[in-house]
């Protein structure tokens, strides 16, 4: 008996047998929750809050955001690695949570190469060297010496042992000799607005966080701690060109629960990437100083590949600068 093509994905369709797992095909059927593990304004939530809004609608779910803040973004990232692994929480951690936590919290509950299933790197930006208006330094150089002989009688702003503001400070401080009382903010949002007021002298951030500020004339910035310009600071050097050698790149990064099933990991993963390839959010990440993984970067293998490098990286040095 001929039966035409037709005919047989008809029956099939009326038997209700699909290629794709009913799970999968129909998720999300309600809104989803992104834990971002700052306070509310930082640089983490502003990242995430930019390409979940825009995933929301490739999805057609709302994706709500949750700031759950505290120790360095690790109580936040507890929380996201013990939910349910069904794709109705994701997280939004950082170079922090899943690459220097590990070396500062010894008791720590998640492993970050493998509590999570993940989806992908978000976005990539460099830290900045700034420091309130008022502070008397007028370049960098200027800067290293006035902390050299002051630093005792400053507070360095940063959001919590193991974010990156605390690491890439840590760093920066231990490198030349620097003691300023360390003052933890629950995000560098609110950090920066304590820079901004004057309460806390200087800091090393996103540049995603400090480049509004700094274009608007608020703090001062002294260098990106980048091999190049970005042109989002056409005037701020780098501290390569100023021959400073502080190197630090920070990235944010989009995960699940570990156990996530394959079909919601790639669906999450189509509407980030699609997300990062809208014209819009280039545009924006550009203003803010951040490119979007590409290529081999980009997706569950390239973050993988990241955190694993990045905590065999840091872990040393941390421990190196623990030690001095
Ligand atoms: C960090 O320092 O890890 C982040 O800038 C914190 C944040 O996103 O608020």
């Amino acid at each position: 008996m001929n039966i035409t093509r037709r005919t047989a994905i008809a029956a099939i369709a009326a038997l209700g047998v699909t290629a794709v797992p009913a799970v999968a095909q129909q998720y999300p059927t309600k809104p989803i929750t992104a834990i971002v593990p700052f306070a509310a304004g930082g640089p983490t939530d502003v990242v995430t809050r930019l390409v979940t809004e825009h995933m929301s609608r490739t999805l057609g779910q709302q994706i709500v955001v949750e700031n759950i803040g505290g120790a360095g973004g690790s109580i936040g990232m507890t929380r996201a690695a013990a939910a349910a692994p069904d794709g109705y929480t994701i997280a939004v951690g950082n170079m922090g949570t899943q690459s220097a936590a590990p070396a500062l919290y010894p008791n720590l509950k998640y492993d970050p190469a493998t509590s999570f299933t993940q989806i992908s790197v978000v976005n990539f930006t460099p830290q900045t060297i700034v420091s309130k208006k008022t502070l008397e330094p007028k370049d960098l150089k200027e800067l290293l010496a006035y902390l050299k002989a002051n630093s005792e009688k400053l507070n360095y702003g940063h959001a919590g042992v193991g974010s990156i503001s605390y690491v890439s400070g840590f760093v920066f401080n231990a490198q030349f000799g620097f003691k300023p009382a360390l003052v933890a903010y629950k995000g560098t949002g609110p950090a920066l607005n304590d820079l901004v007021g004057g309460q806390i002298d200087y800091m090393v951030d996103q540049s995603l966080n400090v480049i509004p500020q700094i274009t608007a004339g608020t703090i001062k910035a002294y260098a990106v701690a980048h091999p190049e310009r970005i042109a989002a600071l056409p005037d701020v050097p780098t501290t390569k060109e100023l021959g400073v050698d502080f190197i630090f790149s920070a990235w944010n990064a989009m995960v699940a629960p570990k156990g996530l099933p394959k079909d919601i990991q790639d669906k999450l993963l189509d509407a980030l990437s699609k997300a990062m390839d809208d014209p819009t959010i280039i545009k924006r990440y550009e203003e803010l100083g951040s490119t979007a993984p590409k290529g081999a970067d980009r997706g569950p293998a390239g973050l993988q590949k990241l955190v694993e490098s990045e905590v065999a990286r840091i872990t040393p040095v941390l421990k190196a600068a623990a030690a001095k």
